[in-house]
């Protein structure tokens, strides 16, 4: 058994994710090699410390060029704010060092490009941890639309609702609330949340060609927590766009954070010929499917219980009829990675594969600026 020894960098929500995510995975997979957690990095020592105590890091860096120096550490995990991405990788890249990268890649496209072109020259392995395409589920549907069972495929339709930023008395930046802040995040609802649902659309249904966007944002100003002073807000707080995508298919996607009532409320449906096929964040472990082709006195939506042995991951879970939840992705996402470390193949999406949305989102942003309708620059 061959060790990945782990340097994760920042301590928050994905920081817990992932660490348990790499506990979890030895456990349920059989894989050549087992992650041992070597060091956690946060700038806070003593709330680093507390962390690597709960999850069982061996050490504790409060300076992430520390990890990527240290020799001891085969794999840098990037759990951190979108701004500090790129640095945080360039640096790994050089060193040598396999990445595997939090979402969105970067800022903007920009950034992306960078850091495709580090870890291309470096030749070092490198993922960016879009889970949802790990929801069995979603991987289900996925082998429904290779398998060919949608036929030609006419639309594609997504959500991603949220409505935890209304109040005006929100302050904006800072540890707790960098994702309001354009310079830490890069975007707003585009770059955090619709940056999921196009990784998903591209994953299943191919590229796009063309986008066409409206964004707005409500709350114009807010105080900024690291200067106290009320500042413009940069992100977008809401956007919805129209897609074409390169198979034909038509697309709308919506993401807010001013829906009031939805805290994550991720929805996707498919439409094609001969079936359509629809899924749930808050309902993760099934799919909805409609299949043309039944005798019509039996047509209609059946809703899977994604749970069976021959449902994809759950074979590796518990028994037929009982359900796994959200951490799952992640652990399914490691195991992934471990795979194609054995295989000696890339394990998806890659950070070119990331660069793809980036150059979406950022085509999205383009086209609520100049209100036409925008290509998408190829990778
Ligand atoms: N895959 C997903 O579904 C998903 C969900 C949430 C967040 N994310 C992404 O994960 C990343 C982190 O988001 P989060 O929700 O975990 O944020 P968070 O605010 O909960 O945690 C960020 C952590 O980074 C630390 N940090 C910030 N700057 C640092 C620096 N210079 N050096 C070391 N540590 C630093 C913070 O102290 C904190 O521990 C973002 O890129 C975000 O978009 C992805």
């Amino acid at each position: 058994m061959k060790e990945l020894r782990i340097g994760l960098i920042g301590y928050g929500f994905m920081g817990k994710a992932h660490s348990n995510a790499y506990r979890r995975v030895p456990n349920f997979f059989n894989l050549d090699y087992t992650p041992v957690l070597k060091a956690v990095c946060g700038r806070d020592k003593e709330k680093a410390e507390a962390f690597a105590k709960q999850w069982g890091y061996e050490s504790v860096e409060t300076d992430w060029r520390k990890v990527i120096d240290r020799k001891d550490i085969d794999a840098v995990d990037i759990c951190t704010p979108n701004n500090t991405h790129k640095e945080i990788a360039l640096a790994a890249a050089k060193a040598g060092k396999m990445i595997l990268c939090e979402k969105p890649l970067a800022r903007n496209a920009e950034e992306g490009r960078e850091m495709v072109k580090a870890v291309e020259s470096a030749g070092v392995p490198n993922m960016v941890w879009y889970n949802y395409r790990r929801v069995p589920a979603v991987s289900l549907a996925k082998q429904l639309i290779d398998e060919g069972k949608l036929g030609r495929i006419f639309h594609f339709r997504a959500l991603f609702l949220q409505d935890w930023t209304i109040s005006a008395d929100l302050p904006q930046g800072g540890t707790a609330l960098w994702r309001l802040d354009a310079a830490a995040a890069g975007s707003g609802v585009t770059g955090d949340l619709l940056a999921h649902c196009i990784d998903t659309a591209i994953w299943l249904n191919g590229g796009v060609a063309s986008v066409g966007a409206m964004t707005e944002t409500f709350v114009k100003e807010r105080k900024h927590n690291l200067t106290g002073k009320v500042e413009k807000v940069g992100i977008d707080d809401a956007c919805a766009f129209l897609a074409r995508f390169k198979n034909g298919s038509l697309a709308t996607f919506e993401s807010t954070r001013y829906a009031r009532g939805h805290k994550a409320l991720y929805t996707f449906e498919i439409n094609g010929e001969h079936a359509s096929i629809a899924w749930d964040l808050h309902d993760l472990h099934r799919l909805s499917y409609f299949e043309h082709r039944d005798p019509g006195y039996l047509r209609g939506w059946r809703s899977v219980h994604v749970t069976d042995g021959d449902h994809p991951y759950m074979n590796h879970w518990w028994v037929p009829g009982l359900q796994i939840g959200y951490e799952h992705t992640f652990v399914h996402q490691v195991a992934d990675f471990i795979e194609g470390l054995s295989k000696k193949q890339p394990a998806h999406p890659t950070f070119k594969d990331a660069l793809e949305t980036q150059i979406i989102c950022d085509t999205v942003l383009k086209a609520a600026k100049t209100g036409c309708f925008e290509k998408v620059p190829e990778v």
